[in-house]
């Protein structure tokens, strides 16, 4: 049997929601994960220092006894966002990036961005003071295909405003193509990129080939072969602007089994084990620990995790919960849709 022992991970994008099921997901990041980075995207979000400290008090209340997790808050960026507050819960070290959302480009977004110009002042504040840019990197233009939507927001978005602001340090969440994964390394410092779980493991056939299956459907949608493939290639390699943000983004099942289902994977439950299949597969189990962290915390300026969490090789396929009960119903965990052979060293 093959044992691997990794530095504690950090999940640097992660959604915890609020009440119910804050309490029934945070126990599915805690097993493995010492920090995440919180997203803000709460009904209403998360905009103003206060919010991000009452937000973080309700994660901390909500951790089961005797669980260390340090949640890393961010603030959601809108054209209101004030430029001190920001700067002063940045130094307090409150906050530890805001997040950019466009208008309308994911799971509630409403309030994000549409006038890129009504943002420069706090962007500006944001590389004085060093404070990371988090971004849903889509545009929302109807005409642009969902497919292509990744690859247009770099060039008519991010581009100009990485160019108009030195120094602003960026952070690609969750990318899904290999566009992202040249732009990255197209550029000297201040960008990195988080990569999912599920994006290593699902292209767009998961979702739509042989009957639709809405467990598969996130933003940014997964795109063809291909881009899995250069993903891949990203994350397991020696690059250390890659790395691991899950984008574990749970929903009740009746949501995402409707017409008009929700967009997000549920992948905290079993994000390592899968890990650490891709990174075996891929004959790179030495980057695992670079990826999931090192790298992130590196880039964020923080310390590694001081424990050890251990991962083990199995002979027979582990099985995995098919879902996550909570007192207001199930949320579905997302399935790799092949053999795991990994599972997490319980000493
Ligand atoms: C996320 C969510 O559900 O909050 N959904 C998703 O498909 N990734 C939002 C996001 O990260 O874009
Ligand atoms: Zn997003
Ligand atoms: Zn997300």
């Amino acid at each position: 049997m093959t044992k691997i022992t990794l530095t504690r991970p950090d999940d640097w994008h992660l959604h915890l929601r609020d009440g119910v099921m804050l309490k029934a997901v945070l126990p599915e990041t805690t097993r493995d994960f010492d920090r995440a980075l919180i997203m803000p995207n709460l009904v209403p979000p998360v905009v103003s220092a206060k919010d991000a400290a009452l937000y973080k008090r309700r994660i901390l209340d909500a951790l089961p006894s005797g669980t260390f997790f340090e949640p890393k808050m961010t603030l959601y960026l809108t054209e209101s966002t004030n430029a001190d507050d920001l700067s002063s819960a940045y130094k307090e070290g409150l906050i530890t990036a805001l997040k950019l959302y466009p208008a309308g480009a994911t799971t509630n977004s409403a309030s994000g961005v549409t006038n890129f110009d009504a943002i420069r002042p706090v962007l500006e504040k944001m590389a004085e003071i060093g404070c990371p840019l988090c971004v849903h990197g889509e545009v929302t233009d109807p005409s642009v295909d969902i497919f292509d939507r990744e690859a247009v927001f770099i060039e008519r978005v991010l581009d100009p405003i990485r160019q108009k602001t030195p120094g602003l340090k960026v952070v690609m969440e969750h990318i899904t193509t290999k566009e992202g994964v040249e732009y990255v390394k197209s550029v000297d410092a201040g960008l990195a990129a988080t990569i999912t779980t599920h994006h290593l493991f699902i292209n767009r056939n998961h979702i739509l080939a042989g009957g639709i299956r809405p467990h598969y459907y996130c933003l940014p949608v997964a795109k063809r072969e291909s881009h899995r493939l250069a993903l891949r290639e990203a994350a397991t390699g020696a690059d250390p602007r890659f790395f691991l943000g899950t984008d574990s983004a749970p929903h009740f099942d009746h949501l995402k089994e409707a017409a008009c289902g929700c967009a997000g994977c549920f992948t905290a439950t079993n994000t390592m084990p899968l890990l650490a299949q891709v990174f075996d597969e891929e004959g790179a189990l030495d980057k695992l620990e670079g990826f999931t962290s090192l790298n992130g915390a590196a880039f964020y300026g923080l310390a590694p995790n001081t424990g050890t969490l251990v991962l083990e090789k199995t002979n027979q396929p582990v099985k995995f919960p098919e879902a996550l009960a909570t007192p207001e119903g199930q949320v579905t965990i997302f399935d790799p849709a092949q053999p795991i052979f990994w599972r997490v060293f319980q000493s």
